[in-house]
């Protein structure tokens, strides 16, 4: 029997966090060809965890150029998709999550007449402005998908909800879980020789990112200047403030923030060197989805630096807050974690809403079974 040809198509830095293992994994089986296709809409921040997981673009379209539009990145990553999926022929293209590439990828399939596997599929806020352009993205996906990977039971719920027939929906956990799996380790020494110098046991080491597009302007100098104001009022904690290279984000931090005291403003991190920034770390305060599933998984508390949250799974197990885009919530908020010990205690306990390691292992199984490879159905999870 001819081998599947599975490509995984990404092309930015949380996407390709969470395929690598998935890429791996179908690298595994005897009767699957792992194909990947990076659209490059991130360049360096891409290389980055391709180094990190060890994995080689199959097709590089190197579509990055500065300050994008999101016309302009769609459009080169479905002009690109052309070539990639003539010479690849894959019988199902995988794509993961919410970004341009993520749409663009799952359109460009549809249009070759080849399936679309969705993985992290079914998450909403419900409001089309924020995550912006992602809830769009998302949803668009899921009309164009076949088969949908869903972190969490209330995600194929959503979709269930909004029509999608039961039979392609699969509980697997979030693929992140798997990744963090093989980042984190007991006495890992950073490359990063900032980290090492950094006293966890003695001060609060506070992990801080930013960069979604819905918080560029207003929102952006409100939670930055919160975030100097915490470190100014609290002598006994540390900012660590890994800057996405995005130039409107550059900006603000260098703004807002560069200088400050008790404020760390570095390069963004190899992602193995973040998780264990992460796992070292008293508090993250972070507008990023990756970190919202990664930090609860290892007891760390969130402060979420959005208005909503597509992932309320760990606010509900208390160990995310939202503190919203205002100065005054972020700064009592964050206060509060750094200086009431029972507070602080009630939110920093491991929970693992978004899976158990094992996610890739159930899309691959998923994917075999729905080509007739496999007798049963994978097994979900529904903790
Ligand atoms: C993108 C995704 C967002 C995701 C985020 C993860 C879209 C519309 N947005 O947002 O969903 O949460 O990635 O980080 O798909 N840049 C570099 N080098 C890099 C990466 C980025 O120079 O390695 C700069 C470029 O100038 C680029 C800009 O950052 O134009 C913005 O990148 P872009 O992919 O458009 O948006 P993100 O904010 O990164
Ligand atoms: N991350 C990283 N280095 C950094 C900042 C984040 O490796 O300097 C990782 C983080 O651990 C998570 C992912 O990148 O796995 C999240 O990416 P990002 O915040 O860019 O995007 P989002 O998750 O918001 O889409």
């Amino acid at each position: 029997m001819d081998k599947l040809r599975i490509m995984s198509v990404f092309g930015t830095r949380p996407e390709a966090i969470k395929m690598a293992p998935l890429v791996k994994e179908l690298k595994m089986r005897d009767g699957v060809e792992s194909l990947c296709c990076v659209t490059a809409q991130h360049r360096e921040m891409l290389d980055s965890v391709m180094d990190v997981f060890g994995l080689t673009a199959d097709r590089d379209l190197d579509i990055m150029t500065p300050s994008q539009t999101l016309s302009t990145i769609t459009s080169k990553c479905l002009l690109g998709m052309d070539g990639a999926i003539e010479e690849l022929k894959p019988d199902m293209i995988l794509v993961h999550g919410d970004t341009s590439t993520t749409f663009a990828g799952a359109l460009s399939a549809f249009y070759h007449r080849v399936p679309v596997g969705h993985v992290e599929a079914g998450l909403r806020t419900y409001d089309k402005y924020s995550p912006y352009p992602e809830e769009m993205n998302r949803a668009l996906v899921t009309r164009l998908a076949d088969l949908y990977f869903c972190p969490t039971r209330r995600n194929r719920d959503n979709l269930l909800r909004e029509g999608v027939g039961a039979e392609g929906v699969f509980v697997t956990g979030n693929t992140v879980i798997d990744a963090l799996k093989t980042t984190v380790r007991d006495g890992y020494v950073f490359a990063t020789e900032e980290l090492n110098a950094l006293d966890y046991d003695g001060r609060k080491i506070v992990v801080v990112t930013c960069h979604r597009r819905e918080n560029y302007g207003e929102p952006m100098r409100q939670i930055m200047t919160a975030l100097r104001d915490l470190a100014a009022q609290n002598e006994d904690a540390e900012l660590v403030y890994p800057v996405h290279l995005s130039p409107v984000v550059r900006e603000a931090a260098g703004k807002y923030l560069a200088g400050a005291p008790r404020v760390h403003l570095i390069d963004p991190l190899p992602a193995d060197e973040m998780h264990n920034l992460m796992a070292r770390a008293y508090l993250v305060m972070t507008d990023s989805g990756g970190l919202q599933e990664e930090a609860p998984a290892l007891g760390k508390p969130v402060l979420v630096l959005r208005r909503e949250t597509e992932r309320p799974e760990a606010v509900e197990a208390g160990t995310v807050a939202l503190a919203g885009v205002r100065y005054d919530d972020i700064l009592r908020m964050g206060n509060a974690l750094l200086r009431d010990a029972s507070a602080y205690a009630v939110m920093a306990r491991a929970v693992n809403p978004y899976g158990d390691g094992n996610a890739c292992r159930r899309i691959a199984d998923a994917i075999e079974w729905h080509f007739g490879r496999r007798a049963a159905r994978p097994e979900e999870y529904l903790p």
